[in-house]
């Protein structure tokens, strides 16, 4: 695949000819695209091409790019999602203001030499939803109603409802998530493993700003005093990673005292699970565990976690 990037790293001017990511808005037109560029990798030599999802919900960043890089790597065709989905906003958060602009995403995405030959999915609300929500319900169980589904009420279960619908419709053979949404993750593979759902989940490392802000659509919302006050959370996981060996105490007492006196910051929650369950860890459990934290930055609602080995 062709570069975007110059000698220096530098991005290389576009020019006729460069491939520019494939818009399908219907669920007809995806097919039909996906149908195409299998015949393509066949003439092309792939016996079986295969098919990544990225399922995202726009306002695509340097986060989601490192998404479709990877799923250019695991498939030969990639495929992004781009829908803000109602179902998993609960009545209190502000589904009309969830950043929308196709255009600029689909300029990310060409942008990037992954990302310029995806076919980018992305159907109106009607097209999901033709009969407004669904009658059957896909649910998350008792760890869907935990940490991000306690104060985000039916929001894992619409999630589940999309990724069910984006999988059936896409068919693909890996559907790749950011480690960043982690209990997106934990509920997405359950489901796959519970209802046997034939892909792969792929899981890609988080991608922070230099000073350890995890990427995430919502930043854009912050000014320049809450962008600063939010290098908060990834402190707090730092400081809890470094805490590791001493057990979960030293883990949250070093978590805790990382998060307090930044006035801009209200922390929700700070919670170490166990990966296999996502359930908090009893006291004197030992190895790996995930250090969740969530906290309003001014009016924005930020998340964050880091996989910690806990010792003592
Ligand atoms: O992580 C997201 O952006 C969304 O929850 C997802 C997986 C695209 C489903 O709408």
């Amino acid at each position: 695949m062709r570069s975007t990037v110059g000698p220096r790293g530098e991005p290389r001017p576009r020019s006729k000819g460069d491939p520019v990511p494939t818009l399908a808005v219907t669920i007809a037109e995806v097919r039909a695209r996906i149908a195409a560029a299998k015949s393509d990798a066949r003439v092309r030599g792939a016996a079986e091409p295969t098919v990544a999802l990225v399922p995202t919900m726009g306002a695509l960043h340097k986060g989601h790019l490192a998404l479709v890089q990877r799923a250019a790597e695991v498939a030969d065709i990639v495929v992004v999602s781009v829908f803000v989905n109602p179902l998993q906003f609960s009545e209190s958060e502000d589904l009309d203001r969830y950043p929308r602009d196709l255009d600029a995403d689909l300029g990310t995405l060409a942008g990037d030499a992954a990302g310029a030959g995806a076919i980018v999915f992305a159907p109106a609300a009607g097209e999901m939803y033709p009969d407004g929500k669904t009658q059957t319900k896909v649910t998350s169980g008792n760890v869907g109603n935990l940490l991000e589904g306690r104060s985000r009420a039916g929001h894992f279960d619409g999630v589940l409802v999309v990724v069910s619908k984006l999988l059936n419709i896409v068919q693909p053979d890996f559907v790749l998530f950011g480690q960043k949404d982690a209990q997106q993750v934990f509920v997405v593979s359950r489901m796959v493993r519970d209802l046997n759902i034939p892909v792969t989940v792929e899981v890609v490392e988080t991608v922070r700003e230099d000073d350890g802000l995890a990427l995430s659509s919502r930043n854009r919302f912050l000014d320049e005093r809450e962008r600063l006050a939010a290098r908060v959370l990834s402190r707090t996981l730092e400081a809890a990673d470094s805490a590791a060996d001493g057990g979960i105490d030293s883990v949250i007492a070093a978590a805790q005292s990382a998060g307090m006196g930044e006035p801009l910051v209200d922390l929700e929650y700070l919670s170490v699970v166990n990966p296999t369950t996502f359930l908090p860890v009893d006291d004197g459990y030992h190895g790996k565990a995930i250090v969740l934290v969530a906290a309003r930055v001014g009016a924005t609602r930020l998340i964050d976690n880091e996989t910690v080995y806990l010792g003592g």
